[in-house]
């Protein structure tokens, strides 16, 4: 495993849609050990491929706050069902350094994905894992939190983003 340069706002990649994965093979899963062993070093609580600079419909998160790590990872995930309910979540981003906005989603939601080992799996999320699984597939399709912000909101933390060294890595 090695942890990996995560990409910062502004960066084109970043808007990139991400590609689905055809068959999960080692490749596959090296690439999860090293995403999930990225976010935890960066203090994550999810990360997807493109925000390492790899265009692929991959998802790593952990929600646990004990010390016995619970990792969940996403092939190819595809929300099923969103509830018109709407809850609203602080979000920050790996990919937005030190930025955070209430944003508001649905509360609830359901997944359908390949696991690990590339087992077909269905998910019924709410609460926070129901934001952070939206959060994340808005990173394969090339959006990110910041989106749902004013243009002047936004155009503020671009600015603020802009300045910080190019490269620099949040790790
Ligand atoms: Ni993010």
């Amino acid at each position: 495993m090695a942890v990996k340069k995560i990409l910062t706002e502004p960066n084109k990649f970043l808007r990139q849609i991400s590609k689905p994965v055809e068959k999960v093979t080692k490749d596959e899963q090296k690439l999860m050990d090293d995403m999930l062993e990225t976010m935890y070093a960066a203090n994550g609580i999810g990360l997807a491929a493109i925000q390492i600079g790899i265009p692929k419909r991959i998802i790593v998160m952990d929600l646990s706050k004990e010390e016995a790590k619970k990792p969940i990872y996403f092939v190819n995930p595809v929300i099923k069902n969103k509830d018109p309910l709407k809850a609203s979540y602080e979000e920050g981003c790996l990919s937005v350094p030190n930025q955070f906005a209430n944003i508001d989603r649905p509360s609830r939601c359901e997944v359908e994905y390949l696991d690990y080992d590339g087992k077909k799996q269905r998910l019924k999320a709410n609460g926070l894992l129901a934001t952070c699984i939206q959060h994340e597939m808005d990173h394969l399709n090339g959006v990110l939190f910041i989106d749902y912000l004013s243009k002047l909101k936004r155009s503020i933390i671009i600015k603020k983003l802009s300045k910080l060294k190019p490269n620099s890595a949040i790790l």
